[in-house]
């Protein structure tokens, strides 16, 4: 058994990672930490009651680095390049859940602070599954990929090389709440989201160089990649429509049916697809069709799990010699 730990064991993404790590059958969980510790997982997460019991400490990277082979950073970027810098330095393996490792120090830069560990950052590979698992399998640092860029990217990379490269790709999402963290914010408010469905930072998003940079890597070609997310009130599950203008006269959902007929958490889907399929799975959902030469892709995933903590999970198995698949949740939470 492999001792690994979570930094950031209080946020969303931290107490996904606890649920799958206590039944995970090549991770012992070792360590926890919060920015304050001094409390047991019980009690910072009373849904855990009688099925963990362990203590949460202060976050120290030199006592992570004694007990743990390999640690999640579920913290908020800027906050995770520090203790990975350190993990790093003294032969621990890192995931990361946050955007310091995700993008080119270039694109950092311009959307997020200054880059604190330039030495490690062109070490990491970004943890998207189905196209770096190879390089996963060699790596000590896997930088997670944005939620709304994990189900993006999933679903239009397989059939960018028949789009109009000079059209516009628009990127419709939408996210449940949890998508945003713990912290209140004003969006966040009962009466403000209840009922009700807005968009924010139209245009103007993070996660909008991270999908154009990516798309970029895989397929060479930089696409005028245009994001408008909106929050839903939902707790947990991501939809994203993309709209795109295809060159030639392609069957999309063929196309995506043999691109991914190896990945087991892929599903390609006959009709739209819904958030609630995948709540509560690794799995995203995919649907595409066309008329004309007006492409629509559709995809869908659990934001915590597969847009952050179980494709962590996925990222680990594969850095420490498992099964890709191993202890990832399965079963959605449908009805
Ligand atoms: N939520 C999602 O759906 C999602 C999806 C993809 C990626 N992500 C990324 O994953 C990361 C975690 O997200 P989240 O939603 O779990 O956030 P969250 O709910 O806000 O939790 C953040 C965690 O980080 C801890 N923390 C903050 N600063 C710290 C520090 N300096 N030292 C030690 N611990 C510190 C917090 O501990 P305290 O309780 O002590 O403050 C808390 O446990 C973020 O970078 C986020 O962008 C999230």
């Amino acid at each position: 058994m492999i001792k690994v730990g979570i930094v950031g064991a209080s946020g969303y993404t931290g107490l996904e990672l606890i649920k799958m790590l206590i039944t995970h059958n090549g991770f012992t969980l070792s360590y926890l930490a919060t920015t304050q510790g001094g409390i047991d997982v019980e009690a910072l997460h009373p849904s855990m009651q009688d099925i963990i019991s362990l203590p949460v400490e202060k976050a120290d990277a030199t006592v992570v680095a004694e007990r743990c082979e390999l640690v999640f950073l579920a913290l908020p970027h800027k906050a995770s390049m520090g203790f990975a810098k350190a993990l790093l330095d003294k032969g621990v393996k890192v995931v990361d859940l946050s955007a310091d490792y995700r993008l080119e120090i270039d694109t950092y830069e311009e959307n997020y602070c200054p880059h604190e560990d330039k030495e490690h950052i062109n070490e990491s590979v970004y943890a998207l599954i189905e196209y770096y698992r190879e390089a996963l399998k060699t790596t000590n640092l896997a930088a997670g990929p944005g939620c709304y860029p994990t189900a993006t990217l999933l679903g239009i990379l397989p059939l960018v090389p028949y789009l109009d490269a000079n059209a516009p790709l628009f990127v419709d999402a939408k996210s449940g709440l949890s998508g945003a963290g713990k912290n209140l914010s004003e969006n966040a408010h009962y009466v403000n989201m209840n009922e009700n469905i807005f968009a924010y930072k139209a245009l103007s998003h993070r996660h909008e160089p991270e999908i154009a940079e990516k798309i970029e890597k895989v397929h060479g070609v930089k696409l005028n990649v245009n994001f408008v997310p909106h929050l839903i009130p939902v707790t947990r599950g991501e939809l994203v429509s993309v709209y795109g203008t295809l060159k030639e006269d392609v069957n999309p959902l063929a196309i995506l049916k043999e691109h991914y007929k190896d990945d087991p958490f892929i599903r390609i889907r006959e009709n739209p697809v819904d958030i609630k399929s995948t709540a509560g799975t690794h799995f995203c959902d995919i649907y595409a069709i066309k008329k004309g030469n007006a492409l629509f892709v559709s995809s869908a995933i659990d934001n915590i799990l597969r847009g952050a903590s179980s494709q962590a999970l996925a990222a680990a198995n594969l850095m420490c010699g498992y099964n890709e698949g191993m202890g990832l949740p399965v079963i959605p939470y449908m009805p």
